[in-house]
Parts: structure tokens; sequence; C-alpha cells
């Protein structure tokens, strides 16, 4: 890939997050850390489901999900070369599944899932890290900190994936051109090899069946991440095909786990702790190696409170409506143990003479015990409101208070000091917004002032196209126009058409005027309603 266009977007990335800074709401992150940690209950993104069960692919008989997106990563970022900064984990792999190297199915299997959660914000690559974050955590393995901001590939990259048949002294020189050890290169194949196993159907060389559900694996737990490849491999007892095939040429796992007189084996054997924490080690470098144009955030930690508005809109001329949810981490323990209000600032000061009340309920989410939860413990309580605010007050920010019913105690969250911000400058009138056909219709009220000046606004769409050779989709961003249409107080109405494609009804766009922005805002609803005027 071109390392001029990988400059220029990260000058980009720099802006938005620099690395160690305290979460600000909102962050382009958002949705990783979404998919990261709301694997089930009320509001679920359910990325886990893909690897559930950890044994193997219900759709597939000798295939094991897991498994697959845990090479999935290594196969992508193995041809890393630590020297020009070149390569590493961002989804090259995605144009490279034709070659030997990249033998199987798992790799467009893969791809075919984390397809499901792509976006402008998401990339391929980062959501390959979380694949083997989630399937490493899920299947008994450590937590291996997630951090974010990968930048997707526009083309294959170099060759070099290491291959069975290849000598000891040719892995050794691959892993350290792409930056690890002898040391590390045995702890991050051991690791590698705790689940999944070789198929017969790819590798009938080694496994000596080519029945198409054929699969020998690595050691006797072949679907948990734990030290039985380390433990069988010293006790004699494995029957890892990378270690005890006839054609001794083959057993590359022998030659590795072996290179330095078994030392890293011996460790990685001693106790399960060790295990999991040296392979978090090896895991986590292993994800974060990138080309080095990228910088990665600090790793992703559940965010201890979170706002989601799903309709922050008109309703009439005096009234605006903000609709969302509270999203707070909390603990087993204390559930149910808690009151949220919101407390706002205006963003115009009332008159002398009336007074305005600010603060705004919530009600905690009652639909699967209002509770949703990640897979390493982690557990969020759903609160929710909906108001029609004043417009001749509005509204500018708001920080939210959360009281413990048991102790009285409260919490005031403002957003590192900031309050969450809101900028009615630009609303999405997502009621007035649909999609008949292929004809999409969004509906921004932009305030006159903004209007009047001349400012144009537009929305800037996510168009998603396929590309050839690669099953994920890629995306241009197209500006569309906005048409001024009627007043409504003190905005102006902006209708903006455009056509989009089945393939692009699951995008996003950004409605902009000037300075204001809403962001990141999902196409998929806007096929299942009716336009409403307003
Ligand atoms: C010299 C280095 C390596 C070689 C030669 C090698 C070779 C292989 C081979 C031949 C297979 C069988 C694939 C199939 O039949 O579908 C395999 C599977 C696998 N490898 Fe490696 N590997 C190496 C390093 C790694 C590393 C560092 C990881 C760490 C992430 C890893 C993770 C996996 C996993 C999880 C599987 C099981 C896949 C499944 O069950 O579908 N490998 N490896
Ligand atoms: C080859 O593998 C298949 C699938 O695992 C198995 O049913 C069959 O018995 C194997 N054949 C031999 C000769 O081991
Ligand atoms: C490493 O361990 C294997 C398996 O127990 C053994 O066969 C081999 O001889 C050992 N190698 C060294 C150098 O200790
Ligand atoms: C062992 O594997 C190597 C590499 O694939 C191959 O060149 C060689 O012919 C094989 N040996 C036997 C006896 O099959
Ligand atoms: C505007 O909307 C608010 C909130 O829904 C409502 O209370 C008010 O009656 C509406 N005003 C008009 C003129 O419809
Ligand atoms: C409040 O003051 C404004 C002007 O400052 C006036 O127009 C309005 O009638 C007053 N409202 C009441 C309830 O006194
Ligand atoms: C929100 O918190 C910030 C920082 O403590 C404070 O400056 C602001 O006045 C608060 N706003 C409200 C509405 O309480
Ligand atoms: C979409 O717009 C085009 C051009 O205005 C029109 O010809 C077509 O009938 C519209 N399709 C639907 C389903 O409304
Ligand atoms: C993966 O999918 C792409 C795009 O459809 C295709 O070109 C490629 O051949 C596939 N690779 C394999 C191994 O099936």
């Amino acid at each position: 890939m071109k390392a001029s266009t990988l400059a220029v977007a990260q000058i980009g990335l720099l802006n938005v997050l620099p690395a160690a800074a305290e979460y600000v709401w909102p962050s382009k992150h958002d949705r990783m850390e979404d998919l990261l940690v709301l694997q089930g209950g009320y509001i679920r993104e359910g990325f886990v489901d893909g690897i559930s069960p950890c044994t193997r692919n219900p759709n597939a008989p000798g295939r094991q999900t897991a498994a697959e997106w845990i090479r999935t990563a290594f196969h992508d970022m193995a041809t890393f070369d630590k020297a020009t900064g070149i390569g590493g984990l961002d989804a090259s792999l995605q144009f490279e599944t034709d070659r030997a190297e990249d033998a199987g199915d798992a790799f467009n299997a893969t791809f075919g899932f984390t397809n499901n959660y792509y976006s402008i914000r998401t990339s391929a690559a980062d959501l390959v890290a979380l694949s083997t974050v989630l399937a490493v955590g899920n299947c008994g393995g450590p937590k291996i900190p997630l951090r974010v901001g990968r930048v997707d590939a526009t083309e294959g990259g170099a060759l070099g994936v290491p291959e069975p048949q290849q000598d000891l002294d040719t892995h050794k020189k691959m892993f350290a051109k792409a930056g690890f050890s002898t040391e590390d290169m045995i702890a991050m194949v051991a690791c590698g090899h705790t689940m999944g196993g070789v198929h017969g159907k790819t590798f009938p060389e080694i496994t000596e069946n080519n029945t198409e559900t054929n699969v020998v694996h690595f050691d006797s737990s072949d679907s948990t991440f734990d030290p039985k490849v380390a433990t069988e491999y010293l006790d004699g007892t494995t029957q890892n095909p990378l270690v005890v095939a006839h054609n001794d040429t083959l057993n590359s796992d022998k030659r590795i786990f072996a290179a330095d007189n078994n030392v890293t084996m011996k460790a990685l054997a001693s106790d399960p702790k060790t295990f999991q924490s040296m392979c978090s080690d090896i895991f986590a470098r292993m994800l974060d190696t990138v080309p080095s144009t990228v910088t990665l955030t600090e790793p992703l930690e559940p965010i201890p409170l979170k706002p989601y508005i799903t309709s922050f809109a008109l309703t009439n001329a005096s009234h605006i409506t903000l609709t969302g949810r509270i999203r707070l981490l909390t603990t087993s323990d204390k559930y149910d143990d808690e009151r949220i209000t919101l407390t706002y600032t205006p963003r115009f000061a009332p008159a002398a003479n009336a007074t305005l009340d600010t603060t705004i309920l919530t009600t905690p989410a009652n639909f699967q015990l209002g509770t949703s939860n990640g897979i390493f413990g982690e557990l969020f309580k759903w609160h929710e409101f909906s108001v029609a605010l004043p417009t001749s007050t509005s509204i500018k920010s708001f920080n939210v208070t959360v009281t413990r019913i048991s102790t009285g105690a409260q919490t005031l969250y403002n957003n590192a000091g900031r309050g969450y911000p809101l900028d009615d400058t630009i609303l999405y009138q997502d009621e007035q917004s649909c999609r008949v056909g292929n004809n999409a219709t969004l509906v921004a009220a932009v305030r006159k002032s903004v209007v009047d000046v001349g400012t144009s606004v537009v929305a800037s769409m996510a168009r998603k196209y396929h590309k050839q050779g690669t099953i994920v989709p890629a995306f241009e961003t197209e500006e569309w126009k906005g048409e001024v249409g009627k007043e409504v107080g003190e905005w102006v109405l902006v209708t903006i058409k455009g056509t989009q494609q089945p393939e692009s009804y699951s995008t996003h766009f950004d409605l902009v005027a000037g300075e204001s922005k809403v962001e990141y805002l999902g196409t998929n609803v806007l096929g299942q309603q009716q336009c409403k005027e307003l």
C-alpha cells in the first residue's frame, strides 16, 4: 500500500484522538467500543455470536470459527517489514486469499463475518483484531488489550507468510523481519496452535487424509485456549500434526518449539496463568503490529457512562425532541440500585421572568432486565429518556447524575469537565427522512443564521461498492447537496436527495453545515419508514 495515502489519513486520526487521552464523548471509536463490550442482553451487537460455540462452525463440519479468526490475524500481519514499516495488521490479506501461503477457507470466512460490522469507523483491520480478542477471550483465554485505529490497505502486500515445509532458519528470519525474536516466535506459534488444527482438505500431505471434513487438532483441547499445546508437547503425548507428521520436512512446530532448547515451551507449560499472560503479551504485540504510519489508541476499556442519542430533532417551531439512552457500567451486586438524571445547560438563557426546569428524567429499561453484558464480566444498565425541550432556550450540553438508591450517594459524570455536548445548529430530522426504492431523502433542520450567510448544507454519504478480488467492499464518500425548503421557527428545513444501491442500504453519512455536523448517521433505518411531513 502507498505510504503517502496512509500519511494523509493519519493526520486526521491524530487530530481526533491523541493516545492516552481521557475518554471524551463522542469519540470516533465509540462504535468499536460497542462491538467489544455489547455482546449480550438488551442492546447487543453480538459480535461474539460468530464464535459461539468455540468448538466448531455449526455450518461447516471440521471447521472451527474461533481458530480461523485467530489464524486470520496472524496471516494478515505476518508479512510486516519492520525496517520499512510496511505491512502488518492492515487487512491486506483480503486481497491475498488466493495465494498458496494463505491456503484454506478461513480468511474469506472471517472477512465475510466482519463485513457485517464493517463501516467507515470500523476498519476491516480493527475488526480482525477484535475477532482475535473475542475468540481468545471467549474460549478460555486471556483478555488481550484491544487498541484501535488501524487503517485498511487498498491492495495486497508482500509475500512471506511462513509455511510448514520451510526450515527453522527461514522461519526465524521471517519473524525477525516482522520484529519478533526466536522466543517471541515460539510463544506466538504455540499460543496460536492451542486452538484448531490442520485440515486434510487443505494440507493432505500433513494429515494424510484428504477427506473434506478431516481435521487433526494441535492438542487434545482444541477448542480451549489452554497450555495443553505445550504440556502435551513436553510430555511426549502430543498429536500435533506439525510435530508428529510422518514427513519430517513438514514438522515446523517441532523445529520451532525446540528452537531455544524448549525454554519458552517449558515456561508456557509451567502453569496456566503464565501461559495466559505470555499469550496475552505476544498476541497484543501481534495485533499491534501495524504500518508505521498508523497510530493506535490506548487499549479500549468499557466506558463508565456513555450517552447514546437516538434522535435530536425539531418537533415543531417551539419544541426540540431529545431521545436517547444512558449506558452505565455497573456491578452485579449493586444491580438495579441507581436513579439517573440529566441536568442540562440551555443554549440561550431563559427570559428574566421565566423559570426553566433543566432536569431530564430517565427510566430504567425493562426488556431483558435492561442490562447488557460483555465477555470479560462487563455489566451495563440502560436508562432511557425522551423529552421535548423549548426551542427558545434549547440545549447546549448536559451532565449526568447517578444516585445510588440504597445509600443516596451521588456521582456526577460531566464528560471530563466539558459536559456532554449537543449542537442544535444542524439537526437530523430522522422522521422526515426515508428511502423509497433506491431514492433516499434526508432532511436536516438548519438554523436560519447559518443558511442566511449562504452556508451550503450537504450530506457526506458513504457509498459501498464491490472491489475485484476481495470479499470486503470499499467505501467512497459522495457529497449530496441540499435544497432549502420551508422555515420552522428559527430553523430552515433542507432536503437532501440521492440514490443508493442495495449494497449501500446500511452505510453511514454525516450532515454538514459549515463547521456544524451530525456524524455517523445510519442509512439502515431509512428503508423501514415513510417520510413524515413536519
Ligand atoms: C511458522 C509459523 C506457522 C506455520 C508454519 C503455521 C502453519 C499452520 C498450518 C499448516 C495450519 C493448518 C491450516 C489449515 O489446515 O486450515 C495452521 C493452523 C493454524 N494456525 Fe498456524 N502456523 C504458524 C504460525 C501461527 C501463528 C503465529 C499463529 C498465531 C496466531 C497461528 C495460528 C493458527 C491457528 C489458530 C490455526 C488453526 C486454524 C483452524 O483450525 O482453522 N499459526 N497453521
Ligand atoms: C479421514 O478423515 C475422515 C474425516 O475425519 C474420517 O472419517 C476417516 O475415517 C479418515 N480416514 C482414514 C483412513 O483415517
Ligand atoms: C524438547 O522437547 C521435546 C519434547 O519433549 C524433546 O523431544 C526434545 O528432545 C527437547 N529438545 C531439547 C533440545 O531439549
Ligand atoms: C516431504 O515434504 C516435502 C515438502 O512438501 C516434499 O518435498 C517431499 O517430497 C516429502 N517427502 C516425502 C517422502 O513425501
Ligand atoms: C409542539 O410540540 C410540543 C411537544 O411535542 C407540544 O407540546 C406542542 O403542543 C406542539 N406545538 C404545536 C403548536 O403543535
Ligand atoms: C416575560 O418578559 C418578556 C420580555 O422580557 C415578556 O414579553 C413576557 O410577557 C413576560 N412574561 C411573563 C409571564 O411575565
Ligand atoms: C456540568 O459539569 C461541568 C463541569 O463540572 C460544569 O462546568 C457545568 O456547569 C455542569 N453543567 C450542568 C448543567 O450542571
Ligand atoms: C426514484 O427517482 C427516479 C428519478 O426521480 C424516479 O424515476 C423513480 O420512479 C423513483 N423510484 C421510486 C421507487 O420512487
Ligand atoms: C475470496 O473471495 C474473493 C472475492 O470473492 C475471491 O476473489 C477469492 O478467490 C476468494 N478466495 C478463496 C480462497 O476462495
